[in-house]
Parts: structure tokens; C-alpha cells; sequence
């Protein structure tokens, strides 16, 4: 949440920021801000987007080789210009943009006030950017010195960026908690919230650490910790190229990312299912295998999306590795004392990597002893940082707010620790083991199949774009996909929609069903078919409009069903990589039919770094 940009070089820094920013709106874009330094800092900032920024700075002169800039999502104070990022300290001292929450704010403000501070904002940045100031002249220290000083003062989370105006050639970037990086080009450097503003520049890049501080200067970088310790920088090199941050030729970054499953899951694969289709091998994992197989109980933590992968991989696990698994929200897990042993396995999955409520989740389990994995899809992030082992799922950079192929890349994961575990533990015969791993292989061409049918979602779309609410039903691995189509939809078309279980449908949803109900069902063939063909049979009783994803050929569901989306055959272990790819498509048609903005729907942000 909130993206922060900062450059320190030979190029003009404005149009580095700016492009930087809009790579990086998916992490907010409530406001946005840019501060260019010349002979003295240049501040623009103002409620809206990067675009909305970009007509606001018009043609004022933005020359400078240092600046930052940030995109926000509001935490304290409702999004307006004068809540937007940058934040000047009283005297002008200091300039700074910040993504995260200072818990200890309202006391920090407090004593300031008493030493006549005033506050233009409502926000806790700008409690940060005057306490900065007052320790900088109370204690007559450098600008160093006074920013990690007052760092040791905040509780909370924050990755930021800081100007002084008595030293004009610096920047400086500090994190605990929310991400941030460091580009390493020939005599420039760059700060972001994650690579995407960084890639096209360089590839050489510094993961900042908690309490890490970093003085950039120009052409001259020192590592230290808050409290005066230096540190080594271990520069990476990353592995991303500039296309997969582009949209390709695609309206939105949604479709885009729709479009790529069948690529993004065959790249999850890759190299991990060997070529005789005779084993899967999960390199990040392979040391702690043996304490995977002996667990006893395996809990899966995640938010949102992730958390719906979750329930589908405890499902797996379940049935085919015979091992109790618990699935849990990391936001109430971490606050609601659970009792977690020290042969536990607890694995975190999450796109982003950066999830707050997930990352201080992990961080109780491990406390507790337990073994904790990742699954993540941000190479170098957080979470798999703070994790004893993991699998990166391999999906390539999500951009559009709402979840798609991170979804199918954890399934995929999920999946081949399942299958593993089943064969390691001995519920699996050699041949069951291969048949399964084949299943996996053969999905990236059956969701190309799917995504054929493209014409066929989007007239069922326009006959239901105006619809207000939406059920969506499923059994058994066909329960999350439901949970995960109703999210699609209401997160980026703003329809009240509600995931069910099938079967819990006559415990009080049924009330809902009338003529005007679309509701749509997941009855491909699985072992639950037979029930579900009953529970279409309910919903036609009340007059419910159904809309039924089916196995092909399938003609029971469609004599019963107004209106039908096929998926292709298919072992039920893989189906909800399948089914859930039309939800998705008739997500976002409906939604492009509403005049919605698919790739920034309002209020939200990618990578939720407060709880
Ligand atoms: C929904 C969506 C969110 C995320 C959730 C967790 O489309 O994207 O529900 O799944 O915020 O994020 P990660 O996976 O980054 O931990």
C-alpha cells in the first residue's frame, strides 16, 4: 500500500519518478506527490491519480537530478491534497514520503505540539517528517543522524524516503516492515516500493532490511541499521524484464494476466516436474521435506485470494496426503492466541510477499517453534525472507489489483506439495503419482481451451452486467472457486456477490433465490456432480436465473441451466485451476460493462502492508 519512488543521479529525476509512480499505482492511487530538488525542493502533490499529478505539475519547470515521489493509499486522513505525500516539516526542513502506519503517532504529536509544532495534515507521515526536524535542531545533529534517532522513537511499520533541504544531495530510505529497494545503476541510484520502477535502469538491486537505513549520496551508498551499525550491502541481480510489466497490447492488465495462466502456470511447473513426468522435485523445500512429511498437522495461513488458494490446497492435502491441515486468515490468527505446536507446519501463501497481517503471522508461528514455509510470487520480498524455507510460484509480475494468475500459480503449488506428500508418505502408488503429476501438465492447454470461449462470457455478461447481487455456488474443491468468483466480481464491479457452499444453500441463502438471482453454479464433474445437479434443481424450483460451468459434453447441468460455460475433462485434483478461469473472464467483462476500472478498483490496493 502506497508507492514510493526516489532517484539520486545524472538523469533528470522527474520523468524517472513519474513513470515510476504509475508502475507502481497499484499499491494506492488515492493521491499522488512528486518533491524535485533544484536549488530548492519542488513540491507538487494532489488528490487522484499519477495522471491527475501529471496535469497538475503541467508546465512548471521540474528540472532536477534528486526527487521522490509517492502514490498513496490513505490510512490517516481522507484522501486530498493536503493529506497527499510529500510531507514538509514545519520549518521546511524535511521532506519525506512514507508507506505504512506509525502506531505511536497520536502521542508523538502530542509532545510536538507541547514544543509548538503545528500540523497542516491529518497524517501520521507528517508527525514523522516534524519529529525528524525537531530532533535535527534540538540536538543539532546531521540529517542522519536525526532520521534514524527519530526511527528509534516509532512504533509502527514504514518504508520511506527523506530529503533534507541543508543537504540537498541526499536521500535517504529507511524500512521496517513495508518493502523497499534499491537500484544500483552506474552513479544513480533508485528507491521503490518493489522493482517495477527500477527495471528498466538497472538490474542490480539492494532489499532493504528491517531497520535498515541507507544514505545515499551521489555515486556513494552506506548500509547502516537505525542504531548506528554498518552494514554490508548484497547487491542481486533481478530477474524480470521490462515486458512482463507492460500491458502487451492488452486493454488492462486483468485480461492481460487472465490470458497469461496458461503460461504462468506451465513457468510454476517448470523444472519441477522432471521430464518422465516420474517426480516432482521443489527445490526450496527440499531440506525441510522430511519435517514436511512428518508433520502432523499443517496450517495454511493467507488473506483474500490467497487464503481461497489455501482452502483449496487443505482440501488437497487432505485428500491425497492424509494429513489434518487447518486454514486460517492470518488476520485473526495472529490475534486470537492459537495453539500452535512445535511440529507444526504453518505455510504463508501470498502474492505480494508483503502482506502485514500475514508476515506477523508467520512471525508468531515461528516464535512458537513451528516450521514455517512461503509460497510467494514476489521474488525477494518479505516473506519469504522471514520464512525457513519456500517455493516461489513463479507467475510473473500480477499488476491488476485483483488476483488472477497468482491464484492458479499457489493452486499449482499447492497441488505438487500435495501430490509429494501423498507419494513421500505412501498414500500414493508409483503409477497414481505419475497420473497425477501428468494431470498437472495437461492444464495450461486445457485454460487455453477455456479462454477460447472469451465471446461466449462476454454475452453472458451483458445480459447480466446490470444484475445487484450474485450467488455463487460450488462443492468440495468447487467451494473456493465459488468463494474466489464472488470476490472477482464484487472487488472490481462493485455487485454484491456471496461464494456458498452448495449445500449450505438451504440453510439461508435460498431465502435470496428469485427470478432476478443469477446464480452461478460449478457443476463440473466431480464426485460431488450428483449432488450438485440437486442443488441446480433447488435453485430452478425458487425461479433462480442459473449459470453453470460444466464439464464438456455434459448434458444434464445444461437442460437444467439458462445459460452454460464449459471447461474441458479433467482429473477433479486440477478442476478449480479450470473453473475458475470463465468466473474470472465474467468478472471482468461485467465489470468493463459498468464503466469500472478493472485494473484499480476504488478503495483497494495490491499489497495490503497494514493490517
Ligand atoms: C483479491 C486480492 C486480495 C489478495 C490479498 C492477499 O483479488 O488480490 O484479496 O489476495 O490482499 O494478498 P497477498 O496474496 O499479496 O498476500
Amino acid at each position: 500500500m502506497c508507492g514510493i519512488v526516489g532517484y539520486i543521479g545524472h538523469r533528470q529525476a522527474y520523468p524517472v519518478i513519474i513513470n515510476g509512480l504509475k508502475r507502481l499505482e497499484y499499491r494506492g492511487y488515492d493521491s499522488a506527490g512528486v518533491c524535485i530538488l533544484n536549488d530548492n525542493p519542488q513540491l507538487f502533490k494532489c488528490k487522484g491519480k499519477v495522471s491527475d499529478l501529471e496535469k497538475h505539475v503541467g508546465s512548471n519547470d521540474v528540472s532536477g537530478t534528486v526527487g521522490m515521489g509517492h502514490t498513496r493509499w490513505a490510512t490517516h486522513g481522507v484522501p486530498n491534497d493536503v493529506n497527499a505525500h510529500p510531507h514538509v516539516s514545519m520549518k521546511g526542513l524535511f521532506t519525506i514520503i512514507h508507506n505504512g502506519i506509525i502506531e505511536n503517532y497520536s502521542p508523538l504529536k502530542t509532545r510536538l505540539e507541547k514544543r509548538s509544532y503545528k500540523f497542516k495534515s491529518e497524517t501520521d507521515t507528517e508527525v514523522l517528517a516534524n519529529l525528524i526536524e525537531y530532533i535535527y535542531l534540538k540536538g543539532n545533529v546531521t540529517a542522519e543522524i536525526a532520521v534514524r534517532l527519530a526511527l528509534t522513537k516509532v512504533v509502527g511499520a514504514y518504508g520511506l524516503v527523506v530529503i533534507c533541504r541543508d543537504e540537498p544531495n541526499m536521500l535517504i530510505a529507511a524500512r521496517k516492515g513495508s518493502p523497499l529497494v534499491i537500484g544500483v545503476g552506474d552513479d544513480e541510484y533508485f528507491v521503490a516500493s518493489d522493482a517495477t520502477p527500477i527495471v528498466e535502469f538497472t538490474n542490480s538491486v539492494i532489499y532493504l532490511n528491517d531497520n535498515d537505513v541507507a544514505i545515499i549520496k551521489r555515486g556513494e551508498l552506506t548500509l547502516k541499521t537505525i542504531y548506528n551499525e554498518s552494514l554490508q550491502p548484497n547487491i542481486q541481480t533481478l530477474d524480470l524484464d521490462i515486458e512482463e510489466i507492460e500491458k502487451g497490447g492488452f486493454e488492462h492488465f486483468m485480461l492481460k494476466e487472465i490470458f497469461e495462466q496458461p503460461r504462468s502456470i506451465h513457468d510454476t511447473f517448470r523444472g519441477r516436474i522432471s521430464q518422465d513426468l516420474n517426480e516432482i522435485h521443489l527445490g526450496g523445500l527440499y531440506h525441510v521435506l522430511p519435517r514436511l512429511v512428518e508433520a502432523k498437522r499443517i496450517i495454511l495461513i493467507g488473506c483474500g485470494t490467497s487464503w481461497h488458494a489455501a482452502l483449496v490446497g487443505e482440501y488437497l492435502m487432505e485428500e491425497l496426503a492424509r494429513v489434518p491441515v487447518e486454514v486460517e486468515y492470518a488476520s485473526e490468527f495472529r490475534y486470537r492466541n492459537p495453539i500452535i505446536y512445535k511440529d507444526d507446519v504453518v505455510i504463508a501463501i501470498s502474492q505480494s510477499g508483503e502482506t502485514a497481517d500475514t508476515l506477523a503471522a508467520i512471525r508468531l508461528a515461528r516464535a512458537a517453534g513451528a516450521l514455517v514455509l512461503g509460497v510467494c510470487n514476489v521474488v525477494g520480498s518479505s516473506i519469504p525472507r522471514e520464512t525457513d524455507a519456500g517455493v516461489y510460484t513463479h507467475a510473473g509480475p500480477e499488476i491488476g489489483v485483483a488476483s488472477t494468475k497468482a491464484f492458479t500459480a499457489q493452486v499449482t503449488i499447492l497441488t505438487m506439495i500435495s501430490i509429494l506428500l501423498g507419494w513421500r508418505k505412501g498414500h500414493l502408488s508409483q503409477e497414481k503419482y505419475k497420473e497425477l503429476i501428468k494431470e498437472i501438465t495437461l492444464v495450461p492447454d486445457k485454460i487455453e481451451k477455456i479462454l477460447g470461449s472469451n465471446n461466449e462470457v462476454i454475452k453472458i455478461a451483458e445480459i447480466f452486467h446490470k444484475s445487484t447481487n450474485f450467488l455463487y455456488l460450488g462443492r468440495g474443491y468447487f467451494f473456493p472457486v465459488a468463494l474466489e468468483g464472488a470476490l472477482k466480481l464484487k472487488e472490481i464491479s462493485y455487485i454484491h456477490a456471496e461464494g456458498y457452499p452448495a449445500a449450505e444453500m438451504k440453510h439461508g441463502p435460498i431465502a435470496l433465490i428469485d427470478d432476478k438471482m443469477p446464480v452461478v453454479v460449478i457443476a463440473a464433474k466431480d464426485s460431488s456432480y450428483e449432488k450438485v445437479v440437486s442443488n441446480v434443481q433447488e435453485v430452478k424450483a425458487r425461479k433462480g436465473v442459473v449459470i453453470a460451468i460444466v464439464t464438456e459434453g455434459d448434458t444434464l447441468i445444461k437442460n437444467m441451466a439458462d445459460y452454460v460455460l464449459e471447461i474441458p475433462k479433467a482429473h477433479e485434483i486440477v478442476e478449480s485451476l479450470l473453473a475458475v478461469i470463465p468466473l474470472q473472464l465474467l468478472a471482468y467483462h461485467i465489470a468493463l460493462m459498468r464503466g469500472c476500472n478493472v485494473d484499480q478498483p476504488r478503495n483497494l490496493a495490491k499489497s495490503v502492508t497494514v493490517e
